[in-house]
């Protein structure tokens, strides 16, 4: 018998949903925070296209908790350093992920780690944390190292490339063969592009909220099934196929096909595919982004790419960075740069919960079973925590800087129990494909491009991120300074 399932989800369809939402509104106990509370389709487009301006135009009105109507539905927000850590750490029983406005991302993820709560989410935690302890971390660097090697082959000087679809490919190419044996040459995973239908997969929450709510043939809903489908083709291959031949290793799949209760329960085929395809998506899509944003943002200040490949010469000789190196933070500049990226572009931006009981906040009154999101992206733009926010500054996070900082001011990776399991590994992916692709190459952009952001339902480049192929000793070197040698 598997262990215990967490619990049905209030419906699966669309309609019904809109239907339950708006009843469990009419049932509020006590006021929602004030705010902009009418139906309203043109906020409900600008937050799908644009939410950052309008969180932080709230925050200026209302302060750091309100509500706006969405759609059908109010959520209310809580920004700021006191909210963030009130929803992930002080108060975090108040609420749960799994009936949150993100919800219909269960029908592509089913419940693992991300989506489920309680003591469910508390097993399957414990369950695979020894995958991610920072020794079992340290020794996926041979596996970085090796396929970020492989894939710089593909990146020629005087070509352009599309850093963040090379980045999706090689850090999926990563997350299968670190997080789970899985070979991306094998005859499986070669049947199918991982990274192309992930890619459709996740393209489904960056489509029009009015079309999502479509199903039948040709709607962006059955175009990620299909995606889904073919995704579940390889996992349950490698499934079927461990515990065929019985072969185990260091990864979190071995850990899930050996993981059972105290009354010696074992998890299930559904159970164990849910959580790898949790952290297959979560364990590449977030690091992309950082790669992406982060080379984004060295195109435009050469002179910190200059500091950077400075201290690189200096540390590294020349030679591959070990973990050791990267894990310490002996690279200072590029940790520095690491964290301000994630400040300014923190991919999974949103923090989605419901309410389970109703709540005070602030002198503000929150009803039960309402939808509450914390917002680490507009967090990290409060002007009075960030000075000049919209400035990528990686000095802010000196460590002289980063210790005035006050706590739950700056959360990329969530907090409490909740905090990212993947954490060491994507700050060890990405510190690792930074230093090898700025030893590699220079990079720049075009100079018509323009960055526009999506939400899929993480942040990352809406029209990908065209890059400019050139030597390394040209690497975007400041106009009258001297030119690093490669
Ligand atoms: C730069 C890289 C990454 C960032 C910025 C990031 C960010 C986050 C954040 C903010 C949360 C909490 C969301 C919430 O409170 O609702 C989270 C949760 C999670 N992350 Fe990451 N993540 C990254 C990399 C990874 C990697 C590499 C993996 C897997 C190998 C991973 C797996 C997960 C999982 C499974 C959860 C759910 C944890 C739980 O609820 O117990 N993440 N991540």
């Amino acid at each position: 018998m598997p262990i215990t399932s967490p619990p049905p989800l209030r419906t699966m369809s669309p309609w019904l949903t809109v239907v339950k939402d708006l009843q469990a509104e009419r049932a509020a106990e006590v006021p929602f925070p004030p705010g902009e509370t009418s139906f309203s389709l043109a906020r409900t487009k600008r937050f799908a296209d644009d939410p950052l301006p309008l969180l932080l135009e709230s925050y200026e009105r209302y302060g750091p908790i309100f509500t706006l109507r969405l759609f059908h539905g109010q959520v209310v927000f809580m920004l700021g350093p006191e909210a963030n850590h009130y929803m992930t750490v002080s108060h975090a029983s108040n609420f749960e992920w799994r009936e949150s406005h993100f919800r219909e991302m269960i029908s592509f993820l089913g419940d693992g780690l991300l989506t489920t709560d309680g003591d469910y989410h508390r097993r399957s935690r414990q369950a695979m944390l020894p995958a991610f302890h920072s020794e079992r971390v340290k020794a996926t660097i041979d596996t970085m190292t090796e396929e970020t090697g492989q894939a710089l082959q593909s990146i020629k000087p005087g070509t352009t490339v599309d850093l963040y679809k090379w980045t999706r490919k090689l850090a999926l190419r990563i997350a299968m063969k670190a997080l789970f044996g899985l070979d991306p040459d094998g005859a499986e995973a070669q049947r199918v592009d991982a990274a192309a239908l992930f890619e459709q997969a996740l393209g489904f929450y960056a489509t029009d909220f009015r079309l999502r709510l479509l199903r039948g043939p040709g709607t962006p809903w059955q175009r990620q099934q299909r995606a889904t489908k073919l995704l579940n083709g390889l996992i349950y291959a490698e499934i079927n196929r461990r515990r065929r031949t019985g072969e185990r290793g260091m990864d979190v799949l071995s850990l899930l096909l050996d993981a059972s209760d105290d009354e010696g329960h074992t998890l299930s085929d559904v159970q164990i595919r849910d959580e790898v395809m949790t952290l297959l998506f979560a364990g590449h899509d977030t690091t992309t982004s950082t790669v992406a944003f982060m080379f984004y943002e060295l195109a435009h200040h050469p002179e910190v790419v200059q500091r950077m490949r400075r201290e690189q010469q200096q540390t590294l000789a020349g030679g591959l960075p070990t973990a050791e190196q990267l894990m310490r933070g002996e690279l200072g500049e590029l940790e520095m740069v690491l964290e301000e990226t994630l400040r300014k572009y923190p991919p999974a931006w949103i923090g989605p919960r419901r309410s389970v009981r109703a709540f005070e906040f602030q002198g503000k009154t929150v009803p039960g079973d309402a939808f509450v999101d914390y917002c680490s992206w507009a967090s990290h733009h409060l002007p009075d925590v960030f000075p000049q926010p919209f400035a990528f500054r990686p000095e802010r996070f000196s460590a002289e800087a980063k210790a005035t900082l006050p706590k739950g001011a700056y959360v990329p990776f969530g907090g409490g129990s909740r905090t990212c399991i993947g954490m060491r590994f994507g700050q060890l992916e990405v510190r690792t494909i930074a230093t090898m692709l700025l030893g590699h190459c220079s990079l720049e952009l075009p100079a018509s491009f323009q960055l526009k952001v999506r939400q899929m339902p993480t942040i990352s480049p809406k029209e990908g991120l065209p890059m400019y192929v050139g030597s390394p000793a040209s690497l975007n070197a400041p106009r009258n300074a001297d030119p690093v040698a490669a």
